[in-house]
């Protein structure tokens, strides 16, 4: 009997699908056959289908510091790849504010000598890098979850997983 094939493959929330689909042309049904691999979300690089390994990603999300007039926070997000990236830099090229009024006019570039940058980790800390000299200096009285974010590293080029971030936490309500 003659017949085609060819093979279609997805994933789905991390389990990818395989299907071999053949069809028969002698006027039969179509063979049709699957088969599933379940991928870990914290595994350090994840293999394309055509067996390219990918730098592991960040993912994410932002919430503004006052409610709008609905109650809800403004929410932003982004991903990044693992330890490429500052914070700030993330949010500035995903267009995220991150100064309040003072450090939007005056803040250092990045520089780490203004303390303006200042976000809350909501969660994900453990994503990060520890706090630099520089943080402890301008956060010496802060909570331990304030970073400044010139200073953050996101990711170290190995881990995966979710960062929630606080903007501009001193003007939290
Ligand atoms: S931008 Fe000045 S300390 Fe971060």
């Amino acid at each position: 009997m003659a017949s085609l094939g060819f093979n279609l493959g997805f994933s789905v929330s991390g389990v990818k699908i395989q299907r071999h689909r053949q069809f028969s042309v002698n006027g039969r049904a179509p063979v049709i056959s699957c088969s599933s691999s379940s991928s870990s979300s914290s595994s350090s690089s994840q293999a394309s289908p055509q067996g390219i390994s990918t730098p592991p990603e960040i993912e994410l999300e932002f919430f503004g510091p006052k409610p709008e007039s609905d109650g809800s926070y403004p929410r932003d997000k982004a991903k990044a790849v693992s330890g490429e990236k500052l914070l700030r830099s993330i949010m500035q090229d995903n267009k995220i504010d991150l100064y309040a009024t003072y450090g939007k006019v005056m803040n250092c570039g990045g520089g780490g000598s203004c303390g303006t940058c200042i976000v809350e980790i909501l969660d994900g800390r453990e994503l990060l890098n520890d706090r630099t000299d520089t943080e402890n200096k301008y956060l010496k009285k802060k909570p331990e979850s304030w970073r400044l974010a010139c200073q953050t590293i996101v990711g170290n080029k190995e881990n995966s997983g979710k960062v929630v971030v606080q903007r501009i936490p001193q003007w939290k309500k």
